[in-house]
């Protein structure tokens, strides 16, 4: 134990004065506290030793020694609260956020086109009173073609190449077996639509291997032939969002009778462009086909034709976003690269 007189508390006294000024953190800070005012620390050992001094001595002495304690407790009271503040603002700033900085931008995810404009029509269509109706991508003959008026050995089997399943049952090459399903399901009268996806032994720059289709279904009393044209050109108006003209072309499809396919007016060029590259100058664009539903397509539905009769289409989806939104290649909407579409492709806002 240190002899105790006025040398050595001097001493003590440099000495953490010293040593305060090394200190730069809590850590070292507490272990100077350890240092000096521990159990074994210099100052409480000169405090312990003050018993052992002349009693003369000791009042003078006990005095000095309590001074210091309390120098070195308030030094280390005012150094922890210094370390401790500029801890903390070092802290603040680093995580400071500046609200004024501009934003790095950001890439968020939207619909496919496909997606945007199956949603468009749908709603749409919903407006008019259809109901959304589903059905298997993998379909039985049954469906795809025998209740559509086109049984095995009919030729127009040969207009929709088929894939087949090893079993007999195939990929929908159309979305025309959902009137069937619907009409089994619902009976009349029946107001659908039905988009989905659909197949065709068909690959080339405009025709894809599988498509989108929207098919359209009415079943009620005494429908006249105009309440389809009617429908048509309320659908694709509010679809392009301008009034177009129309072309009903006689057409052939085995499951509507009359059957015919819809030209809309050029939606680039409206017919003054000759080389457009959309219509190619012929100043229409073939959209859809259509008819009045076949009494035998009817009646494979179990509604009977004598009562009821309808109208029914089917249109291609990825030509229509296509033709909205200005996009030259089919095969870019079933492309992995987003570059494209992100980049902003013939005005499709970014969500
Ligand atoms: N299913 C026909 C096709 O895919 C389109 C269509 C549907 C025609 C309904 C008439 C009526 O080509």
């Amino acid at each position: 134990m240190p002899e105790l007189n006025e040398l050595n508390i001097n001493a003590v006294k440099e000495s953490f004065k010293e040593a305060l000024k090394t200190v730069t953190n809590l850590a070292g800070l507490d272990d100077l506290r350890v240092r000096f005012t521990g159990k074994k620390g210099d100052l409480t050992l000169l405090l312990r030793s003050l018993g052992k001094l002349p009693s003369e001595l000791r009042k003078e002495a006990g005095i000095e020694l309590n001074k210091l304690r309390d120098e070195i407790e308030h030094a280390i009271d005012i150094t922890g609260k210094k370390i401790r503040d500029s801890e903390n603002e070092k802290q603040e700033v680093s995580q400071r956020i500046d609200v004024t900085l501009p934003e790095k931008g950001r890439v968020s995810g939207a619909f496919h086109p496909v997606i945007q404009t199956m949603h468009e029509i749908a709603n749409i269509m919903q407006g008019l009173g259809y109901s959304v109706a589903t059905g298997p991508e993998k379909e039985e003959e049954f469906y795809n073609f025998e209740c559509l008026n086109v049984p095995k050995w009919h030729p127009a089997r040969d207009m929709q190449d088929t894939f087949y399943f090893p079993d007999g049952t195939l990929l929908r090459t159309h979305t025309s077996p959902v009137q069937i399903r619907a009409m089994l399901e619902y009976g009349a009268p029946l107001r659908i639509i039905c988009p989905g996806k659909v197949y065709r032994r068909d690959n080339d720059t405009t025709h894809s291997p599988m498509f989108n289709q929207m098919e359209g279904l009415l079943v009620d009393k005494n429908v006249p032939f105009s309440v389809m044209k009617g429908t048509m050109a309320e659908m694709l108006n509010a679809f392009f969002g301008k009034s177009l003209k129309y072309r009903f072309r006689a057409s052939y499809f085995p499951f509507t009778e009359p059957s015919m396919e819809l030209d809309i007016e050029c939606v680039e060029c409206s017919g003054h462009n000759e080389h457009c590259r959309v219509c190619h100058g012929t100043g229409w664009l073939e959209v859809a086909g259509m008819g009045m539903v076949h009494p035998n397509v009817i009646r494979a539905g179990k509604i009977d034709p004598d009562e009821y009769n309808g109208f029914a289409f089917g249109i291609g989806l990825d030509r229509m976003s296509m033709l909205k939104y200005g996009i030259s290649d089919l095969r870019l909407l079933f492309d992995g690269n987003v570059s494209y579409f992100l980049s902003g492709f013939g005005g499709v806002e970014r969500c």
